[in-house]
This record gives structure tokens, sequence and C-alpha cells, in this order.
């Protein structure tokens, strides 16, 4: 499957920032955002529960990784917030991962980190002393996550065909990192754009400055929404 949403990453340090610009969007356009650590840290479950009130869903991004007790309990609290999708790190386990998926329960969305972005091959091999290729190490933890029963992992869209081929073609690949045409890329490195993203496989995409920060965060979205859906803008007959 693939959600037609692009999922915003609510990248927002106060309830009161994150207030305004959802306030933007008029009251029927039900959005999937994303609440990562930052704005969970500063604000706790209020900030899930008042989104979840608006009728929006939500990824939770905490990317848990503790012994698989304490996984399990955790995520149970979560599934009780009603988050429609959170996330573990595959790092920690198949015992673990099966644990989260455990207290999460059977109907929300759990996906696994593979390894961040931010690592680089070198770092890996180095520091995790993983004497494989990076690709490899993705790989392998793809299958892992399959194995313990979770949805899909996050990843950039450059893999996410090869993930697909080593799990399955309902394996869920969420992947941020994305960029309509023409956009400021900030600090991401390898981006992508939203028509690129769905040929190459994505199920879900993650865009958060290209909306947060646009001058009109509506038509941001709406543009988006649009190249990801196929639906470019069509020459007019005028
Ligand atoms: O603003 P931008 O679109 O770059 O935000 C992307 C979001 O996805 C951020 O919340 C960032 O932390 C997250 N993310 C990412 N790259 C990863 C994993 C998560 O950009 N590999």
């Amino acid at each position: 499957m693939r959600e037609e949403r692009p999922i915003i990453a609510l990248d927002f340090p106060t309830f009161e920032e994150v207030k305004v610009f959802l306030e933007k969007f008029p009251e029927e356009e039900k959005l999937y955002v994303k609440i990562g650590m930052e704005l969970y840290y500063a604000c706790g479950a209020e900030i899930v529960r008042y989104v979840k009130n608006l009728g929006h869903s939500v990824f939770l991004d905490l990317k848990l990784h503790d012994i698989p007790n304490t996984v399990k309990s955790a995520m149970t609290v979560l599934a009780k917030l009603g988050v429609d999708m959170s996330n573990v790190h595959a790092a920690g386990g198949v015992e673990m991962m099966k644990a989260a998926r455990e207290g999460f329960g059977p109907d929300g969305i759990l996906i696994a980190v593979t390894q961040l972005t931010s690592t680089s091959e070198e770092q890996m091999q180095d520091y995790q002393n993983i004497q494989t290729s990076l690709t490899d190490s993705v790989l392998h933890y793809a299958k892992k996550t399959a194995e313990a029963g979770l949805d899909g992992v996050v990843c950039s869209a450059h893999e996410a065909a090869a993930i697909h081929e080593v799990t399955s073609q309902d394996f869920v690949c969420l992947t941020p990192g994305i960029r309509p045409a023409g956009a400021d890329v900030g600090d991401q490195k390898r981006v992508m754009m939203p028509r690129q993203a769905r040929e190459i496989g994505s199920n879900y995409i993650v865009v958060g400055r290209p909306i947060t920060q646009a001058a009109n965060p509506v038509a941001a979205y709406q543009a988006i929404k649009g190249e990801w859906n196929g639906q470019e803008e069509l020459p007019s007959h005028h």
C-alpha cells in the first residue's frame, strides 16, 4: 500500500508553534504528522492527545531501544495514546522487536530504524565493528525486522527497492529526505523528489521543513501531496 498523505514532520520546539501551524489547515483536512523526540520530550503525551483530537494520524518517532520488557511496556503506553505508527531501533534485536509488537498490538504500524542515515560506512565499520557494507547492514536489519513481525523500516528512498526485494512488496518503506522540485535541500545530503520516491517504491514519505518553513504551508503541502500522488499540475487550456 501507499499512504496518499505525505507525513508532515512537526519539528517544532513548543506546543504553541504546533497549534499555530495546524490552525492554518482547514478543519476537514485530516493530516498525518510525525512527532519526534524534541516535541514529545517538551510536551509529553498532551501533544499526542491534542493532535489525535483534531482527527489527525500520528507517527510517534521515538526510536525505542532498551531491554525487551521495557520496550514492551513503553509500547503498551504509546498504543493507549492512540498513535497510529511508532518505531524502534532494529539494533535492539529480534526479541526486543517482538516484545515491541506485543506491547504495541497488532493494529498500529510498527517499523524499525536500521542504520541511521547520519552513520557513514566507515563509522559503522570502525565504531560498531560491523564488517560489511552499509547497504548489507541495512538489508540485514530489514530482513530481521520482517522476521520479528514488524511492518517495515525507515530508510532512504534510494534503498527502498532493494529492501522490498529482500523482504516483501508490502513491507513498509518510510522515507524522509524528500524535497519538492527546486527546493532548498537544507542539511539533507541525498534527497529525492516525491514522484521519484513513488516510482522507487516508498510507501510513506516524511516531509518537514519544505512544509513547516514554507511561506504558505498549506499550499506547499498540497503541492507535495499532488507530486506524491502523480497529480502534477496540468498545463492550463486558457
Ligand atoms: O525537514 P526535513 O524534511 O528534512 O525533515 C525530515 C524529518 O525526518 C526530520 O524529522 C528528521 O529527523 C527525519 N529523518 C531524516 N532522515 C532520516 C531519519 C529521520 O530526515 N534518515
